[in-house]
């Protein structure tokens, strides 16, 4: 946040700036859910739907399941929320209380964290690396898994790291879990954003019993519309009412209209193309970034971001990335994500770079990147 306000402020003095801090696509919202948005709002759809969803989308994102994973959803489990964030909140406020655990993965995405401070729960943060992929794994589990622990909670694909986990990765992680009676919650809110002709299954492919945070930001290109939801197991159900009742009332009623349209052939061809331009993206900025010595040691698969070691561009005057991303804002005018946002392990040695921008410019900062280490 601090890298958006002062790469803005440097705008507005007139400076070029390259923006990779920013964590939504340069995508608008595809025009079939905008113009449902429009006919819903001229119909007068402005008043509160239940605070479980409208029963319509519900349905809608049931049928989804089926047809993408070809899992079995009832949509009286589905959640309709504010974003995955109003998802968040449910879940860590129906699965943790006082000093109750949630298990994460550092680096992961940082809300996470105070959403279980903010249900006085804790997080238990585990360091992770290119050996698991930036990943929790079942052994994690196993070993720091404790009385006060109540849920772990994983993202695939992940922020900051874009990497995915398998079935039979997700498959584990459910019995490690299973066996200490706690609860699993995987965050899927970038899926359908996956590369390498990868299958991504949701977890409940493989387990029913897990809880899923999903969203209409980020694959369905609708971050401003706020709107995501949540699977829960039957016995959750009347919890999250009560809860949503309480905190929220209802998602926004006009987004859930528009996302009615999410789903048809039109919408779903619109964003097969930009997952495309995604991939293709992403399979120019690896090579670039590091020929340039940036050290990705996990392939992305997923998201829109690269996690980076920037440890050869450290030195006296720049001694971790939260310095580095300054100079490089300053000196090249391209702003990147420092490592610090994401949790503290070896966070001063790493970078996040969103590809959230055209191919072009994305080159372009890196080689403006380039250009400024030659001179230093
Ligand atoms: C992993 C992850 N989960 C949840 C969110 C929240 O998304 P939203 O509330 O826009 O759906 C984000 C946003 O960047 C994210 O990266």
């Amino acid at each position: 946040m601090d890298i958006l306000a002062q790469a803005k402020q440097l705008e507005a003095q007139g400076k070029d700036i390259i923006h990779m801090e920013v964590g939504e696509p340069d995508f608008a919202t595809p025009q079939p859910i905008i113009d449902a948005g429009i006919a819903a709002l001229k119909a007068g759809k402005t008043h509160y739907t239940p605070a479980l969803g409208l029963p319509e989308l519900r349905q809608a994102i049931s049928s989804w399941y089926q047809q993408r994973y070809n899992v079995d959803v009832s949509p009286s489990r589905i959640v309709v929320t504010p974003g995955a964030s109003g998802a968040l909140l449910l879940v860590m406020g129906a699965l943790l209380e006082q000093g109750k655990k949630v298990l994460l993965a550092d680096p992961g995405y940082p809300c996470n964290r105070n959403f279980a401070r903010f249900v006085e729960g804790q997080a238990h943060s585990i360091a992770v690396d290119a050996s698991t992929n930036y990943q929790l794994t079942a052994e994690h589990i196993n070993e720091y898994w404790d009385e006060d622990s109540a849920m772990a909670l994983v993202a695939s694909p992940s922020n900051p790291t874009g990497t995915v986990l398998s079935n039979q990765q997700l498959l584990e992680l459910s019995a490690a879990i299973q066996t200490k009676n706690g609860h699993l919650v995987v965050d899927e809110i970038y899926h359908g954003l996956t590369y390498d002709e990868i299958e991504t299954s949701t977890v409940l492919a493989v387990n029913q019993q897990a809880f899923v945070i999903n969203s209409f930001s980020k694959f369905f290109g609708m971050t401003g519309w706020r709107l995501g939801w949540l699977v829960v197991p039957d016995e959750y159900v009347s919890v999250m009412d009560r809860l949503a009742q309480n905190l929220f009332l209802a998602a926004p009623t006009l987004s859930q209209y528009a996302a009615l349209s999410a789903f048809d052939d039109e919408t779903l061809a619109i964003l097969e193309q930009r997952r495309q331009i995604l991939e293709q993206r992403r399979n120019s900025l690896l090579p670039a970034l590091k020929s340039i010595g940036l050290d990705v040691k996990a392939t992305p698969q997923g998201a829109f971001y690269i996690y980076a070691d920037c440890s050869r561009f450290l030195n006296e005057e720049l001694p971790d990335s939260m310095a580095l991303s300054q100079y490089w804002l300053h000196n090249a005018g391209v702003a990147v994500t420092p490592g610090n946002d994401f949790g503290s392990h070896l966070a001063q040695q790493h970078i996040r770079f969103a590809y959230t921008t055209d191919e072009k410019r994305l080159l372009e900062a890196v080689e403006r990147l380039s250009h400024i280490q030659s001179k230093t």
